[in-house]
């Protein structure tokens, strides 16, 4: 797949290095293209010089940027995303007061509402960026759950989040990014909690076996 990733930090590096181990096209871009260049040298992506430039012949784009951020990079990308599946990895985080975010709205969601002519799933943002390096445990494969109401392009996300090593599970419609939203804020805040070394991933077990 022709892959763009917007934001070249933790995540944005860790999926560059995996999609391109998987065997995509990635164009990687940052605020700093000195930053996007880095990752790209790092992970044999390639550096886009504007996330218009990375997500024009991109057909999965991935949103690794801060979550106050979001507004500004969609809502200048607006319609360049038409007809694109989008992944939003994002997070709102607020430890110390996470009914913050924990309010029944989901950052997804509202980027849906914004470019309603892209395909926006929920994904990968329950998973710490050592994981999107490494979606597997002592050998167990974590689970990639994936938020979206578009059929054709949820299985694109999918297909993407197995070919980087996760096992995929339908999540159902865009609504449970809320869930997936709430899982990321429990297990950040389990690591904060208990001095946990963010090494956690999520599995559901019990049948289907995987
Ligand atoms: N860290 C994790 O383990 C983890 C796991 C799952 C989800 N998340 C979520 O994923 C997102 C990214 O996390 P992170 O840890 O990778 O953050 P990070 O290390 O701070 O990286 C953020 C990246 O976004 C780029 N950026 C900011 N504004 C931009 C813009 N307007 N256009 C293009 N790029 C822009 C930054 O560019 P510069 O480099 O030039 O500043 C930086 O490369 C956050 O929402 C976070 O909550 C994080």
């Amino acid at each position: 797949m022709k892959v763009a990733i917007i934001g070249a930090g933790n995540v944005g590096k860790a999926l560059a290095g995996s999609a391109v181990k998987a065997g995509h096209s990635v164009a990687i871009t940052a605020t700093s293209a000195h930053k996007a260049e880095e990752a790209a040298k790092a992970t044999h992506a390639r550096a886009a010089r504007s996330n218009q430039e990375a997500v024009k012949d991109a057909e999965l784009v991935i949103l690794a940027v801060p979550a106050d951020k979001v507004d500004e990079v969609v809502g200048a990308l607006s319609s360049d995303l038409d007809g694109k599946v989008v992944i939003d990895v994002t997070n709102r985080v607020n430890p110390q007061d996470p009914g913050k975010v924990l309010d029944g709205t989901s950052t997804a969601e509202r980027i849906q509402r914004r470019v309603p002519k892209a395909h926006v799933m929920k994904a990968l943002n329950y998973a710490f960026s050592v994981r999107h390096a490494n979606p597997s445990v002592d050998g167990t494969r974590l689970d990639g759950f994936v938020a979206g109401d578009n059929k054709a392009a949820k299985e694109k996300a999918l297909a993407f989040v197995e070919s980087i090593g996760f096992r995929p599970v339908d999540a159902g419609p865009l609504a449970m990014s809320r869930a997936l939203e709430g899982m990321a804020m429990l297990i950040i805040s389990l690591q904060i909690r208990n001095g946990w070394p963010w090494q956690n991933g999520w599995k559901l077990v019990g049948p289907p076996k995987d």
